[in-house]
């Protein structure tokens, strides 16, 4: 951990190792306090260390728990929260609000990351490529064969989006490539301009019998939280595939392991988990999961453009004016 307040520069606790490049903008234009261990912060230590470095502003992830015990001990000098992230469900806001604490995420800079990782996703479950690795690394491959590791045929596929908002829309730009036909469940249909030729259900339900693929888009909410359930996993088709680049709890772990199982469902593709970064033991051993730890938006460009994100929010902030991406 490193900080030194000028008078000038406002303190900025920076709870996870960010980029050189942000944390050197951060260093240029601010006192920041970084976490050069990069070890994940229990909430006590949060408060801790903005009541000491009195600070001005919380740099965190979503990986923080700044939940209602957090936004209520911090101290009032404490003006802002920039998270490193689109989802923002790690935040309570609604304390924020009552505290008058400004809150700003990343969206629009992870959106084609994202959704590049949903199609590996896709790609990865549908065409068995967990498997032939394994296969390959553990020394078994005994050659091509014609009844080999057989996957799920994509082009042309139904593919269901459940959640078309950035993400979604950018992956079903993607998914258009290979011939795919989507669907998509949304609170709300979409303009012409943005649905694409998309068929709206307003039903998610109902867009869950049809579709091959079901890719989830949305954020984790109360409403869609435990989503994908024992009941609906059974309104599917017999052999589709899930994908999930979104968030953990929008699945039922245990129903989506058990239609894994049984051959309900033909495969999964995973890079969200529940209780990160724990995940249900069996996820690992089912040979039809396709599993990464959380790599939605994880390349040089995508962290560095979040990183500038939080900085130009939290810039414009702290000269008065409106940050471009404000939650509340
Ligand atoms: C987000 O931005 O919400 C992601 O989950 C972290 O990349």
């Amino acid at each position: 951990m490193t900080g030194t307040k000028t008078a000038a520069k406002k303190t900025v606790i920076v709870t996870r190792k960010l980029t050189a490049a942000v944390e050197r903008r951060l260093a240029r234009d601010y006192a920041p306090v970084l976490n050069a261990t990069d070890e994940v912060y229990a909430p006590a230590r949060i408060v801790a260390l903005a009541r000491e470095a009195k600070a001005d502003a919380l740099l965190v992830a979503a990986t923080d728990n700044v939940g209602s015990e957090v936004i209520e001990a911090l101290p009032a000098s404490v003006k802002a929260i920039a998270t490193f992230s689109v989802g923002y469900n790690h935040i309570d806001i609604a304390g924020c609000k009552r505290r008058g604490i400004c809150v700003t995420y990343t969206p629009d800079v992870l959106t084609d990351a994202t959704a590049d990782l949903t199609m590996l996703l896709m790609l990865g479950a549908a065409r068995r490529a967990a498997e032939g690795e394994r296969m390959l690394r553990n020394g078994e491959w005994t050659g091509w064969a014609p009844t080999q590791l057989l996957g799920t045929h994509v082009t042309g596929k139904i593919l269901g989006i459940l959640g078309m908002g950035r993400i979604g829309r950018a992956f079903a730009k993607r998914a258009r490539g290979f011939d795919m036909k989507i669907h998509y469940a949304n609170r709300t249909r979409l303009t012409p301009d943005l649905e694409h030729g998309a068929v709206f259900h307003d039903d998610a339900e109902a867009m869950l019998a049809v579709v091959d693929i079901l890719s989830i888009n949305c954020p984790a909410t109360p409403e869609t939280t435990r989503f994908l359930d024992a009941r609906r996993i059974a309104l599917m088709k017999d052999g589709a595939i899930v994908v999930n680049s979104a968030r953990g709890a929008i699945i039922d772990d245990r129903a989506l392991i058990g239609a894994l199982r049984a051959g309900k469902l033909a495969a999964a593709g995973l890079d969200v988990f529940d209780r990160e970064p724990l995940l249900d033991e069996t996820y690992r051993t089912l040979p039809n999961t396709f599993l990464l730890p959380h790599l939605g938006s994880a390349t040089v460009e995508t962290r560095d453009g979040m990183g500038n994100k939080c900085v130009d929010n939290l810039d414009a902030f702290f000269a008065g004016r409106a940050p471009p991406d404000r939650l509340v």
